[in-house]
């Protein structure tokens, strides 16, 4: 007895680091338990009402359990038969309701906010609304309202429906938002388009990861949602529309370069498609490629071998259409002035 008491003491510390390492990880703005809009907050009470009377049955049964073992242990000497209480009524009326008003307490919620949560925005004129691409391995955003396409930055204005029309462009992906709330999948095809509205409560940036595995680098797959006042909303979507600025003459070499090699897959106007992400407000987004912070050495370091940040990336080491080479360093340069001008 003595031993074990020991044992526990000496396992208890290593426990409680453990449950401080694993609770603690994470950013607090990719998680599910810090909630920041009323989707998010809602489910969370889903899941704390779930496990609080899982805790309640688990802790009930143990006692009763552990209480039984002991109380009704085999004494020595003692070779009697025990009393025979099978088919006891109350007993069984007992464990047959408890469990089902229980379920009940958790099914009444749970129903009615899953139709809540399911609502459709999509007709609604208050809300703004998002159509969502995922794509191996970046994120298209369309604002169809104001005719701008983006990519891998969401901005959101604060205590709004944000209504997300979401489907894909290749293989199954899935959008989450963990601290607004979701998932849902992004599933390719025209007929399969799921929809799922958020909000925020404040302004903040909240990251979104893709959760179902997609290929290579899937972990690498996050975007981000900048949540803002309505009028810096207004002021990005004028931003965004407004023509593209005058290029300032040290960005003159990068424009060509830009022009020669990248523009085929790359749109710079607003409401640009192509095939890869349009890089209107390039140099404001916080990442580069979604994953490497947002400086010139890093973004050099995408261009001349996207492979290694992002394996199995469809963007290229792109081929010099004038030397029919990997662009140089010298040219790599230049694009990275170029495309510091896309504020
Ligand atoms: Cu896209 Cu995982």
């Amino acid at each position: 007895m003595m031993n074990r008491f020991k044992f526990v003491k000496r396992i208890l510390p290593l426990l409680a680091m453990l449950m401080l390492l694993l609770t603690g990880c994470g950013d607090p703005n990719l998680s599910a338990l810090h909630p920041r809009g009323p989707v998010a907050r809602e489910q969370l009470d889903l899941i704390i009402l779930s496990l609080g009377i899982m805790i309640f049955v688990l802790v009930v049964v143990f006692a009763i359990y552990f209480y039984v073992l002991i109380r009704f242990r085999k004494r020595k000497g003692d070779d009697s038969i025990p009393e025979q209480v099978e088919g006891n009524h109350i007993l069984e009326i007992i464990w047959t309701v408890v469990p089902i008003i229980l379920l009940l307490i958790i099914a009444v919620p749970t129903v009615q906010y899953t139709f809540k949560h399911a609502t459709d925005y999509r007709k609604d004129k208050d809300a703004v609304h998002i159509q969502v691409i995922a794509h191996q391995f970046w994120w298209q955003f369309k604002y169809g309202d104001y005719e701008i396409n983006t990519a891998q930055e969401i901005y959101i204005p604060v205590k709004k429906t944000i209504s997300f029309d979401i489907n894909s462009g290749d293989v199954n992906h899935a959008f989450w938002v963990p601290s607004l709330g979701g998932k849902i999948d992004a599933n390719p095809g025209d007929g399969s388009v799921n929809h799922l509205y958020l909000e925020a409560d404040e302004p903040g940036i909240y990251l979104g990861e893709c959760a179902e595995l997609c290929g290579a680098s899937h972990a690498l797959m996050n975007f981000k949602v900048k949540a803002v006042t309505q009028a810096e909303f207004d002021a990005w979507i004028q931003k965004m529309k407004a023509p593209l600025a005058q290029v300032p003459a040290e960005a003159a070499a990068g424009e060509s370069v830009f022009k020669n090699n990248c523009l085929s897959c790359h749109a710079i106007e607003s409401n640009g498609g192509g095939f890869g992400p349009n890089l209107n407000g390039f140099a404001n987004r916080i990442k580069v490629a979604g994953v490497l912070d947002h400086n010139d050495a890093n973004l050099t370091a995408w261009i001349k071998d996207p492979n290694a940040v992002k394996p199995g990336t469809l963007m290229p080491i792109v081929q010099d259409k004038e030397t029919g080479k990997p662009l140089d360093d010298a040219k790599i340069a230049d694009l990275v002035k170029y495309l510091n001008t896309f504020k």
